[in-house]
């Protein structure tokens, strides 16, 4: 039961010690949270990643792209731990190194040399090499509009994967417009659109199958509801559901906007399920969701207390369980776009 899983977990964790850092991302279950050292999103877990050169074991209570990251960031003889391996993240699987090839060979046949590769840490490690060896950068929610924009000053076009969404939602609040934009589509290995000249960012035609269940018309219904309430969503949401919205911002900027709007102000939030009950139960601003059908992000929601016990379990008896080990010629082609990033955060 979960008293017990709970009880056998802060054992174990008084037994490692400083020997462990359990990190958890704002998705997790509840359960998890309550037992993680340290809760951000996924700019805050890389950057405490990079810094901690303490702690033996990181055990890493989110999806796989992030324990990869979390990998490459930490020293050789640190070991990265996901509690369940089958948390994967489906809009990071839409990226595949195949099919990243074929779409760098057409874009650097219409563009030569005149476009940076930009990817989502949403990504592979595979992918985050390609674009660290072609001299591009990695973004996160949290910091997108400021890689962005200096992406931009070094090159006339940028290549931004694997989601539309963020890559739209953040190069137009840069002043680019639509028309300057198009898709590329990987299944089909060709561009959906017009590719020419005036041409300033190509998008993955990626997306989040959470964030993607938020639309316009749930938004105006709620403001028929209530003409006071303010809706705050994350860019992984629709160009038009962002429009649409009073604030957009990474999982870190909700939860500071919402936390430090007046305590009468009535929020809906377009985000993962976990993290709006969460707010409910702990702000004492009035929150709502956008969707009233649970948009909860099935893969974060796959570490549950046994997983963890049993991680732990493992550690305290000298094994490492689930290990995410980056190979080092991923990891060192991988390091230039990540530095760069966290320089630019
Ligand atoms: P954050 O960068 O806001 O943590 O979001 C990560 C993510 O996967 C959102 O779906
Ligand atoms: Fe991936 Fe979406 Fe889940 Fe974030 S919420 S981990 S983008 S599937």
């Amino acid at each position: 039961d979960p008293a017990t899983l709970t009880q056998h977990i802060q054992a174990a964790k008084a037994q490692l010690g400083s020997k462990l850092l359990l990190l958890a991302h704002h998705y997790q279950k509840d359960e998890i949270v309550a037992q993680a050292d340290f809760v951000g999103d996924s700019l805050q877990l890389a950057q405490l990643a990079a810094k901690n050169h303490q702690a033996d074991y990181i055990v890493f209570c989110g999806v796989h792209f992030m324990a990869e990251t979390a990998d490459m960031l930490t020293a050789a003889d640190q070991q990265v731990i996901l509690p369940d391996l089958n948390a994967g993240c489906s809009m990071a699987d839409m990226a595949n190194m195949y099919q990243v090839t074929a779409a760098w060979q057409a874009i650097q046949a219409r563009y030569p040399d005149e476009v940076m590769p930009v990817t989502y840490v949403n990504s592979s490690a595979a992918v985050k090499a390609f674009v660290g060896e072609h001299g591009g950068v990695i973004v996160t929610s949290g910091n997108a509009e400021k890689v962005l924009q200096w992406a931009f000053t070094q090159k006339q076009r940028l290549f931004f994967l694997p989601d539309q969404h963020l890559g739209r939602n953040t190069a137009y609040q840069l002043g680019v417009p639509l028309e300057q934009m198009v898709l590329w589509d990987p299944t089909q290995g060709q561009f959906k659109g017009q590719a020419d000249q005036a041409t300033r960012i190509i998008l993955w035609e990626g997306w989040c199958a959470v964030h993607q269940q938020f639309n316009v018309a749930q938004i105006k219904a709620l403001r028929v509801q209530d003409p006071a309430i303010k809706i705050i969503v994350h860019p992984e949401c629709a160009y038009e559901v962002v429009q649409a919205a009073d604030v957009v911002g990474s999982t870190h900027k909700i939860m500071t906007t919402v936390q430090q709007s007046p305590q009468a102000t009535h929020w809906a939030v377009g985000t993962d399920h976990n993290l709006v009950q969460r707010m409910q139960a702990t702000l004492p601003q009035k929150i709502d969701f956008i969707n009233p059908i649970a948009c909860a992000c099935m893969t974060m929601n796959r570490i549950k207390l046994p997983h963890l016990a049993w991680c732990l379990d493992q550690l305290v008896a000298g094994q490492v369980p689930n290990q995410i080990k980056v190979d080092p010629e991923t990891t060192e082609k991988s390091l230039s776009a990540l530095q760069r990033m966290l320089m630019l955060s």
